[in-house]
């Protein structure tokens, strides 16, 4: 086996907390044992552009509480790089070449599940030496329980939501909030279950406009004067869900992000008709994102970067590194790619809100 002297490290998709912590856990085992370690920036894009920073012991000090990515982040792959002009091309062999012309061993992508086939789209094409982390809000990375960025996700719409509640409360409204986590709802799940929400909708369970009305009427007649609806970006009726499918079979999850908005606002409206409650909307956005990681994300990122570079000191390739029942264990790559984790209706979330009356928009 040859040596280990140079490792490339990346962080792509979008943001989350911990992506410092997660470089600094990577790089100080390595930079104990002598590996130089090499920053590309913007994700996939500075790999095809050649962007590239040294992470010595200066650049990877401090990091830790730090929010975003020093190395900056895209959305850009490799085999569909977007072109000025409009319309994309295959850079695949231009970032494998480049990959060798910097001369590194082994490269460190940290990313959500675009990332994951990115990276094993690379490991495919000529950069066999790959490992990858999983980090993302959405927390729907397949093969991990759990992923980095979550924690502090859940965190900040958690604060929102107890916030929502007091002033829904004074003024004795319906409170709506919009949170992210693309196709999948752990976050809208997780943050509404802390949060006492009354209703939580997610995309994996395509919600009855009547089991939310009569969910809200049911706390009306309990004279419970302010209700909290928790609405992920990806929620979506039943109605829809049936329409979507017909549309194609294949499709019918792709991400649109702008029809979650659309169907906050046409419940909010259904709700103020049949409900008779004022209602009140509320996008939290990227604010999601943003900011320093929970002490339990900072903990996660460094143990999954400390964990990743033990794999590159064993010379340990073509694996995410992930958490598996309080474990951390390394999972094939290819076992990986092309699948995301969904919420299902016998997971303990789903049995929790079951159990205390939270409706999900569907009978339980
Ligand atoms: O994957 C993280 C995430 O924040 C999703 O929850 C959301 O759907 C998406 O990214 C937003 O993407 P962008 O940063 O491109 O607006």
């Amino acid at each position: 086996m040859k040596s280990i002297g140079k490792i490339g490290i990346l962080t792509s998709g979008g943001d989350c907390p911990g992506l410092n912590a997660a470089i600094r856990g990577v790089a100080k085992p390595l930079q104990q044992e002598g590996i130089e370690l090499l920053g590309i920036q913007d994700g996939f894009r500075g790999l095809i552009r050649n962007k590239v920073i040294p992470l010595g012991k200066k650049e990877t000090s401090g990091l830790l509480t730090v929010g975003g990515t020093i190395l900056g982040t895209s959305r850009v792959k490799p085999n569909k790089y977007p072109l000025n002009e409009g319309g994309y091309e295959d850079r695949t062999e231009l970032a494998v070449e480049n990959y060798r012309e910097l001369g590194l061993d082994g490269l460190i992508c940290i990313g959500g599940g675009g990332t994951q086939k990115n990276a094993y789209h690379l490991m495919t094409h000529g950069i066999e030496n790959i490992i990858t982390l999983p980090k993302t809000i959405d927390n729907d990375v397949y093969g991990t329980d759990v992923t980095f960025g979550y924690d502090t996700g859940m965190a900040i719409a958690c604060e929102a939501i107890d916030r929502l509640h007091t002033t829904a409360s004074s003024h004795h409204r319906c409170m709506l909030v919009d949170v992210m986590g693309h196709n999948t709802g752990w976050l809208a799940l997780g943050a509404g279950l802390a949060g006492g929400a009354d209703v939580i909708l997610i995309p994996e369970m395509p919600f009855f406009e009547e089991e939310i009305i009569s969910a809200l009427q049911r706390r009306e007649s309990q004279h419970k004067r302010f209700s909290i609806v928790v609405v992920a970006e990806g929620a979506m009726s039943h109605e829809e869900f049936l329409f979507r499918q017909d549309l194609s079979k294949t499709d019918w999850k792709k991400r649109d992000l702008k029809y979650g908005e659309k169907v906050t606002r046409n419940l909010g409206k259904l709700i103020e008709q049949r409900v008779g409650i004022e209602t009140r909307i509320t996008t939290l956005g990227h604010l999601q994102r943003g900011g320093i990681p929970t002490p339990r994300d900072r903990l996660l990122a460094s143990r999954l970067g400390t964990e990743a570079a033990d794999l590159v000191l064993k010379g340990k390739f073509g694996y995410m590194m992930a958490v598996q029942k309080n474990g951390f264990i390394p999972v094939p790559l290819a076992d990986v790619v092309g699948k995301k984790k969904y919420v299902t209706a016998d997971c303990g979330l789903i049995r929790t809100a079951k159990h205390l009356d939270v409706s999900m928009g569907i009978p339980l």
